[in-house]
């Protein structure tokens, strides 16, 4: 059977680079594009109109295009969801319920994306295990946490085949950053581009888990491609690539382009979210089950975030300040 997939949250951080990548793998009309952030102008591809907050709308979509798989990737990240935990508990759980009984229902496939933002101060912060202590602080976190459980219910009572992985920080150029923590590693290489100086919202010793976009894309479709039998955690994978501080991106970054500036302006809400997280995660479980294997370190991240995003900006005209210590 023809494989029909919606994305939810297709113009976000991970939908802007995943809905290419599953067009790319199984054709553009396939595809289905459901988002309520802006539509780039050059996006090419089908789009469906509805809301995950609204079931109707969702399910009016998977029976007309008669979808059999589901990226649900549309949710509050962790600053947006304590400027509004209301709104975050709405989109993030009833959005994923409506998704998983649509899946029960019509027999979907589905990815959910859960996020290190599960875990909180109580849990062990180096090599953080699978299975261990979930107590998050923020609210962005307990919608994560009841997520995860929400899927493990709906396979083990009614065999939904609910997927997820715990993304860590994720770094990409083709979305504009949006509203989370570790979003600085993005909105760095704009400040480096557009004015050689960045004022950073965490401190310089914030050690996060991150990983490049293209590895995301490519751990979630091999989740999503791997034999049920081979799924052992059916609430949400540990998923890791590198980590590192905003000291040492800067430096990655300085050894390019040696007058820029990084600046330390921590913000109180985002620094605390960042110490009630993990530093580094232990991910072998994917590993083991699904063959799992980063690709991308830090000083490749920086050289094709810096290419990328300054073509990017340069397609769309916005101007760079002349770059005289640039090394490519
Ligand atoms: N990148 C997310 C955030 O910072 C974590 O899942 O909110």
């Amino acid at each position: 059977m023809a494989k029909k997939i919606l994305v939810t949250g297709a113009f976000g951080l991970v939908g802007s680079d995943l809905v290419p990548a599953l067009q790319k793998k199984y054709g553009k009309a396939n595809v289905f594009a459901l988002g309520n952030k802006t539509i780039p102008k050059d996006f090419s591809g089908q789009l469906v109109k509805g809301s995950v907050v609204d079931k109707t709308s969702l399910e009016r979509i998977v029976k007309s295009r008669k979808i059999n798989e589901v990226y649900h990737l549309a949710g509050l990240l962790s600053v947006g969801g304590e400027k509004n935990p209301a709104l975050a508990w709405e989109v993030n759980v009833q959005g994923l319920r409506n998704v998983l009984e649509l899946a029960r229902d019509y027999k979907l496939r589905v990815f959910w994306p859960s996020s290190i933002a599960a875990f909180g101060p109580t849990t062990p912060k180096k090599m953080t295990p699978q299975n261990t202590i979930l107590e998050p602080t923020t609210m962005y976190g307990v919608t994560k946490v009841t997520g995860e459980l929400l899927c493990q219910y709906y396979f083990t009572r009614w065999g939904v085949d609910v997927r997820s992985l715990r993304y860590p920080g994720l770094i990409g150029y083709q979305a504009p950053p949006g509203d989370g923590t570790t979003e600085y590693s993005v909105h760095i290489f704009y400040g480096l581009l557009k004015n050689n100086t960045y004022s950073c919202f965490l401190k310089a010793d914030a050690r996060l888990p991150m990983m490049y976009i293209d590895d995301a894309i490519r751990g979630t479709m091999l989740l999503m491609q791997a034999p049920s039998k081979n799924i052992s955690i059916r609430t949400s994978y540990n998923f890791a690539a590198i980590n590192f501080t905003p000291k040492e991106l800067t430096a990655e970054i300085k050894k390019l382009y040696p007058a820029f500036v990084c600046t330390y302006k921590p913000d109180p809400v985002k620094q605390a979210i960042a110490e009630s997280w993990p530093q580094s995660i232990d991910d072998t479980v994917a590993a083991k089950d699904w063959g799992w294997k980063p690709e991308f370190a830090l000083q490749k991240l920086t050289n094709i975030m810096i290419k990328g995003l300054k073509q990017k900006l340069a397609s769309k005209g916005e101007a760079l300040p002349a770059q005289a210590g640039f090394r490519s």
